[in-house]
C-alpha cells in the first residue's frame, strides 16, 4: 500500500490531499509539524523514518504574502530552512519529496504563459523564499517533483474567495484588482493531481523535476470575484451588487505581486496525461460548501 507522510496536513492543499488520498486506498500519515522547526535533518530523518512513508509531501509554507514582506527572515526559514532538510532526510532516507511551489517566482513581466524554464525573478520575499526553496531541493534530493502552483481557494483558511464573500456579504462596496492576471486553482484539484503523480511515480517511471499546475482559464482578481459575487447570488442575497475596478497603482499592498503570473500547464499533460480542470467548477463547489457551514 502506497503511504503519504504530509507535512501541513492542515494547509488547504494538506488537507484537502490527506482526504482524496484515503478515498483512493493510500494511506496517510499527519506529520508532526514542530519537529520540522528543529531545522535538524538527522532529527527529521529519524522521525520519518519511524513511519516508513513512500512517499514525502511538502505543502507546509510560510505563504501571508504581504505579512512576508515585513518578516522575511521567518518566510526564507519556514520555506527554504524547512525545505531544505526535509530534502536533505528524504535524501538520506532515499525517499521521494513532492514539494508545492508558486507562480510568484516569476516577474510578471511576461505577456503569456511561463513554462518551468521560464527565467525566474521574484518581485516579493514569498517568491524568493521559495525559489530558494525549490533550489536547495534540486540541488539535495535528486528524487523530487516541485509543483507550482498559484492562486488557491477552498472552503477553509485564508484565501481570496473567503475573504471576498464575507465582503461581499457586508459591504455595498467591494473592490478588485483588475490589472494582474494569474489562474484560480481549487486546492481539490491540486490534491487530485499529486495522487495522480504519484500513482504513476509508483508504477516507477522516472519524471522527476519541475511542473506546473493551475485551474483553466486566465483571471484577472476582479474577474474572480465577479464569478464568487455570481456564485454567492444563487445562495441568497449579497450587500454588493457589482464587483468595482481598481489598478495595482490604486490599491498598493505592502508586498508587490507579478503582474502576469500565468503557468503553462503543458508539460504535466505531456508527462502525465494531467489536464487543467476550470476552476469556476470547484468554485461553485466551494461556495456551496460555506453556505453550507453556515446554516
Ligand atoms: N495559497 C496560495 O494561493 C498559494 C499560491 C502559490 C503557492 N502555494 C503553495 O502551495 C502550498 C500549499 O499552500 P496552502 O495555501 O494550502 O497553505 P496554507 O493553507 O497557507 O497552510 C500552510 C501550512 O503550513 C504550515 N506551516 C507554516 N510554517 C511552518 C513551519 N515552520 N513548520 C511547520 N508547519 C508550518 C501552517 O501551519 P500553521 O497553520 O500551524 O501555521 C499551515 O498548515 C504551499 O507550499 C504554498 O506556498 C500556495
Amino acid at each position: 500500500m502506497i503511504k503519504l507522510l504530509v507535512t501541513g496536513a492542515s494547509s488547504q492543499v494538506g488537507s484537502a490531499l490527506c482526504a482524496r488520498a484515503l478515498t483512493q486506498g493510500m494511506s496517510v500519515v499527519w506529520f508532526d509539524d514542530d519537529i520540522l522547526n528543529s531545522l535538524d535533518a538527522s532529527v527529521i530523518e529519524t522521525a520519518i523514518s519511524k513511519h516508513q512513508p513512500s512517499y514525502v509531501i511538502n505543502t507546509a509554507s510560510y505563504s501571508v504574502v504581504d505579512k512576508a514582506q515585513t518578516n522575511p527572515q521567518d518566510c526564507y526559514r519556514d520555506n527554504h530552512d524547512v525545505a531544505q532538510v526535509l530534502a536533505q532526510a528524504c535524501h538520506a532516507l532515499s525517499l521521494p519529496l513532492l514539494h508545492l511551489s508558486t507562480d510568484y517566482v516569476f516577474s510578471g513581466e511576461q505577456q503569456q504563459p511561463y513554462k518551468e524554464e521560464a527565467e525566474t525573478n521574484p518581485v516579493n520575499h514569498f517568491g524568493s523564499a521559495k525559489l530558494a526553496a525549490e533550489n536547495v531541493i534540486r540541488d539535495q534530493c535528486a528524487a523530487h517533483i516541485i509543483l507550482r502552483v498559484g492562486w488557491i481557494f477552498s472552503a477553509q483558511g485564508n484565501n481570496f474567495v473567503l475573504r471576498t464573500l464575507r465582503q461581499l456579504q457586508h459591504q455595498k462596496h467591494v473592490k478588485a484588482v483588475a490589472d494582474q492576471y494569474g489562474c484560480p486553482t481549487y486546492a481539490n484539484d491540486v490534491a487530485r493531481v499529486l495522487i495522480a503523480i504519484i500513482k504513476q511515480l509508483s508504477c516507477g517511471i522516472d519524471v522527476w523535476g519541475t511542473y506546473h499546475y493551475s485551474g483553466a482559464e486566465i483571471a484577472t482578481w476582479k474577474g474572480f470575484a465577479e464569478a464568487i459575487l455570481a456564485a454567492a447570488k444563487t445562495h441568497g442575497a449579497t450587500q454588493a451588487d457589482v464587483i468595482e475596478s481598481v489598478s495595482s497603482e490604486e490599491w498598493p499592498t505592502t508586498a508587490p505581486r507579478p503582474a502576469y503570473s500565468v503557468l503553462d500547464c503543458s508539460k504535466l499533460l505531456a508527462t502525465f496525461g494531467i489536464r487543467q480542470r476550470p476552476w469556476r467548477s470547484g468554485l461553485v463547489k466551494v461556495i456551496a460548501q460555506v453556505f453550507k457551514q453556515s446554516e
